[in-house]
């Protein structure tokens, strides 16, 4: 039986890997599966990312970033958004932080994560959608480690859109002078954040993802 899923996930795997070679040879440089819920679904859902995977950059190079901003206030309303299954919010949980929400739009991972880690809290939640995260100002921070890159990768105007109804709807939530953490491959949805919040402070970090390509990855500090 687990053979059998198993096969099932590898050949998912295999036809996705397949689907996104044809896309490119036709010269469709959209990676626009990035920006749908279904392609995050079925690949959490087929191993695709295993138990546990980090985009952009691993949690030990960004803690230092992650602790800079949220310093030592433990009991802080932090929001972590397109958790999938990083590990951050573990990270977070043992470092005393008691108020975290985890989000994902897919119900997938969060099943997975809920039952992975029941002490923490996740929630299902389209984060583009307006409203979507709850009541306004109840957050001190947000934390990004691709997730809006997710959407504004996925290089079409929708998916433009889209991440820039997530950025709002992020900003909505913050208390003023609250603070986002968006840790992105190549600081893509920059123009948006510059827009959305007073403030945005930027640096870029060298290192390797889980993919191991060597990336340059930026890490935006936005302040409402
Ligand atoms: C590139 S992965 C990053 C996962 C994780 N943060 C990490 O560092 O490994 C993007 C994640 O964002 C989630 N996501 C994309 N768009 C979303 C949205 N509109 N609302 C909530 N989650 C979203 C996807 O389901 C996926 O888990």
């Amino acid at each position: 039986m687990h053979c059998y899923g198993d096969l099932c996930g590898s050949i998912s795997q295999l036809r996705d890997a397949f689907r996104r070679r044809i896309a490119l040879f036709r010269g469709d440089s959209s990676r626009s599966w990035l920006g749908r819920k279904e392609y995050w679904d079925a690949a959490y859902a087929s191993g695709r990312y295993k138990q546990s995977y980090e985009w952009n950059q691993t949690c030990e190079t960004i803690w230092p970033y992650v602790t800079q901003m949220l310093g030592t206030r433990l009991d802080s309303a932090v929001l972590h958004v397109g958790c999938g299954n990083s590990q951050l919010g573990r990270l977070l949980h043992n470092a005393g932080f008691q108020h975290v929400v985890n989000v994902d739009y897919s119900e997938v991972v969060i099943a997975m994560m809920q039952q992975k880690e029941p002490s923490l809290c996740f929630i299902c939640a389209d984060c583009a959608e307006p409203g979507a995260l709850g009541s306004a100002e109840c957050y001190d921070f947000a934390l990004d480690k691709g997730a809006i890159d997710s959407l504004f990768e996925s290089n079409c105007e929708l998916m433009w859109e889209r991440g820039s109804s997530m950025i709002r709807e992020v900003h909505r939530v913050l208390r003023p002078g609250g603070q986002y953490l968006v840790i992105s491959n190549g600081g893509i949805g920059r123009e948006v954040l510059e827009a959305t919040f007073a403030q945005v402070e930027s640096e870029e970090i060298e290192g390797y993802a889980c993919d191991l390509y060597y990336k340059l990855i930026t890490i935006l500090r936005c302040t409402k």
